[in-house]
């Protein structure tokens, strides 16, 4: 039995990165008839502080983006996380299954609390146990990522496997990340040696969703690169990470390979790549973010769409952790 469980941190603007490495993939898996889940991780997102109402607008604007880019809540499940009160309950429950050794070795806690420690939430370090009951709470098999979030979800599989062993059952299924495509990392247009990130404070560092043609022409003409036009073959990328990037870029908005792109393109200079780039992109982001402020206009219905996911949801949610809970040894008497 396949099931498929994914979640977006409603923090901020959706990135070309969150768009190509994994709303797009979330699509075309829907649409291979997989069961999907998809999840509005908002319990995750106030880990960092966030301003209510910011929260709620971003919150609203990510389902609107979801729907616009083709997840349709008759086939997909899409909620927003803190509807379904299960996710926290099953987040307490890994949390005595996980060990702190394997929390601090998380990459994303060590980037992000850097050398702060100290002043972060408790929430910070415990996300990836969070994540771990998102996706075990529902049993799911796959989980599409990008690459930042492998080692999350092979610690979601340690913490399975451990459950499994400590209470001597054979419970929780192991799930398998799915990273697959040419965007699976798409890095900064500032930096190639960064991801691509909504919480970055440089915004011509990414693509949002939302941005208009001139302001995605406008960034791409002004992303770092080296001068060399680009090379005949993908070998000689190497160690060219933001002509990479670009390129790998262009190859998963065209859904072609990067050998492709290189066939076309190979021996032109950034001057010519760079415009079709920005026409490639606004050709595909710009229906969708039309779609997107006409369902905007509409957060009533957003809403409502939300809370039928949600019931959806916590319909499956609900057996797996009572019977997590009795594995455990709670006494459930109501
Ligand atoms: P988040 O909100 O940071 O990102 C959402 C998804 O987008 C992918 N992504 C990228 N892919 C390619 N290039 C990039 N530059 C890029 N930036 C982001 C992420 O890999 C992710 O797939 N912890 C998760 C949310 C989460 C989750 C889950 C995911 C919570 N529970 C359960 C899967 C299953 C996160 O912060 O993603």
């Amino acid at each position: 039995q396949k099931r498929i469980f994914s979640g977006i941190q409603p923090s901020g603007n959706l990135t070309l990165g969150n768009y190509l490495g994994a709303l797009k993939r979330f699509v075309q898996k829907q649409d291979e008839g997989i069961e999907t889940i998809y999840c509005l991780v908002d319990l995750h997102a106030i880990t960092v502080w966030q301003d209510p109402e910011a929260l709620r607008r971003q919150t609203r604007e990510a389902a609107a983006a979801f729907i616009a880019a083709g997840i349709d809540p008759a086939r997909s499940i899409l909620f927003n996380q803190s509807q379904v009160s299960a996710h926290a309950e099953m987040g307490w429950l890994l949390n005595c299954v996980a060990r702190m050794g394997w929390m601090n070795r998380m990459t994303q806690w060590k980037d992000k609390a850097g050398k702060n420690a100290e002043k972060q939430s408790l929430g910070l370090f415990a996300y990836p146990t969070l994540m771990a009951a998102d996706i075990l709470l529902y049993h799911a098999t796959m989980v599409p990522v990008g690459e930042d979030q492998k080692q999350h979800v092979e610690l979601t599989r340690d913490i399975a496997a451990k459950f499994n062993h400590d209470y001597k059952v054979d419970f929780f299924p192991s799930p398998a990340p799915l990273i697959e495509g040419a965007a699976t990392r798409v890095m900064s247009l500032r930096d190639g040696s960064k991801k691509m990130s909504k919480s970055d404070p440089s915004d011509a560092s990414r693509i949002n969703m939302t941005d208009d043609a001139d302001t995605i022409a406008k960034k791409f003409r002004k992303a770092v690169t080296d001068p060399e036009p680009l090379p005949e073959t993908l070998e000689g990328l190497e160690g060219r990470a933001e002509a990479r990037n670009l390129v790998n870029v262009y190859a998963a908005l065209a859904d072609i390979s990067p050998e492709q792109v290189i066939a076309e393109f190979g021996g032109k200079g950034f001057g010519t790549f760079k415009p079709a780039l920005a026409d490639l992109a606004v050709s595909k982001l710009e229906p969708i973010s039309t779609e997107m402020s006409r369902l905007m206009a509409d957060p009533a219905e957003i809403d409502r769409i939300l809370g039928v996911g949600a019931e959806k949801a916590d319909a499956i949610a609900q057996p797996i952790l009572a019977k997590t809970l009795d594995i455990m040894g709670m006494i459930r008497s109501r």
